[in-house]
């Protein structure tokens, strides 16, 4: 693992400009911590606003299990840990999997929601991402400039409870008390920090998820009717 060289951003992305244009692709960031309930809701947000979901972590699990990639044991060693992984590997997993969805928009029934397919138009939830600085002032930078972040959140006692009981079915490396204390400490001091400028940019929806599902997502379709035009 220590062998593998990660590419730098500056050889990656060389452009001036980002790979898209935030007039045209809707990026919502979807931050919390762990077993906050943010993949249950941009489940629902899916259907009700033709969103294509990418969970930065799913990206990360992929690329570990995928035959040949060369990340595999390095992704492995930092999710195993609660570590962030370095940005340019996560960055590309993002922007790839955005531009095959850009290539290949979601089929909709409703033709409302298509529309905004449509003309290459886009919109998108980044879901656990960006959980540190640099990935957050790179993607910014280099990929497509975010709309907004919802900020999905609760105590840790609450997410603890999930955790575990999704444990049971989940498969997860990371899914047990050990990583998770490791998780729940990256988040409050490294990916906090990220939350807290972005509520300094006044682009934080607070959303409490201590209540039900519904509860919850009534919330995050108020954020979203507050801060995009769709
Ligand atoms: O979001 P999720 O809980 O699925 O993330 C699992 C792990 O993937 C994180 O604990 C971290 O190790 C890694 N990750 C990362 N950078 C991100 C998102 C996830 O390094 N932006
Ligand atoms: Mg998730």
């Amino acid at each position: 693992m220590s062998n593998v060289q990660v590419p730098k951003a500056e050889d990656l992305w060389k452009g001036d400009k980002p790979v898209f244009d935030p007039s045209k692709v809707t990026v919502v960031f979807v931050l919390g911590g762990p077993g906050a309930g943010k993949g249950t809701q941009c489940a629902l947000m899916v259907k009700d606003y033709g969103f294509v979901h990418l969970s930065a972590g799913d990206l990360l699990r992929a690329e570990q299990e995928r035959p040949g990639s060369q990340y595999g044991d390095l992704i492995r060693h930092y999710i195993k840990e609660g570590l962030i992984v370095p940005m340019e590997i996560t960055i590309k997993l993002l922007e790839n999997a955005m531009a095959d969805a850009m290539a290949n928009p979601p089929k909709l029934t409703d033709p409302k929601l298509e529309a905004g397919w449509e003309n290459g138009k886009g919109r998108f939830l980044i879901d656990g991402f960006p959980r540190k600085m640099d990935q957050a002032l790179m993607f910014d930078k280099v990929v497509c400039p975010s709309a907004f972040v919802l900020f999905i959140n609760t105590d840790e006692d609450k997410m603890t409870q999930r955790i575990i009981e999704r444990s049971k079915t989940s498969g997860r490396d990371d899914d047990n008390l050990e990583s998770l204390k490791k998780r729940f400490k990256t988040f409050r001091e490294t990916s906090m920090p990220v939350v807290d400028m972005y509520r300094k940019e006044g682009k934080v929806a607070d959303i409490d998820s201590s209540v039900p599902i519904p509860q919850v997502y009534e919330q995050v379709k108020a954020a979203l009717n507050k801060h995009l035009s769709f």
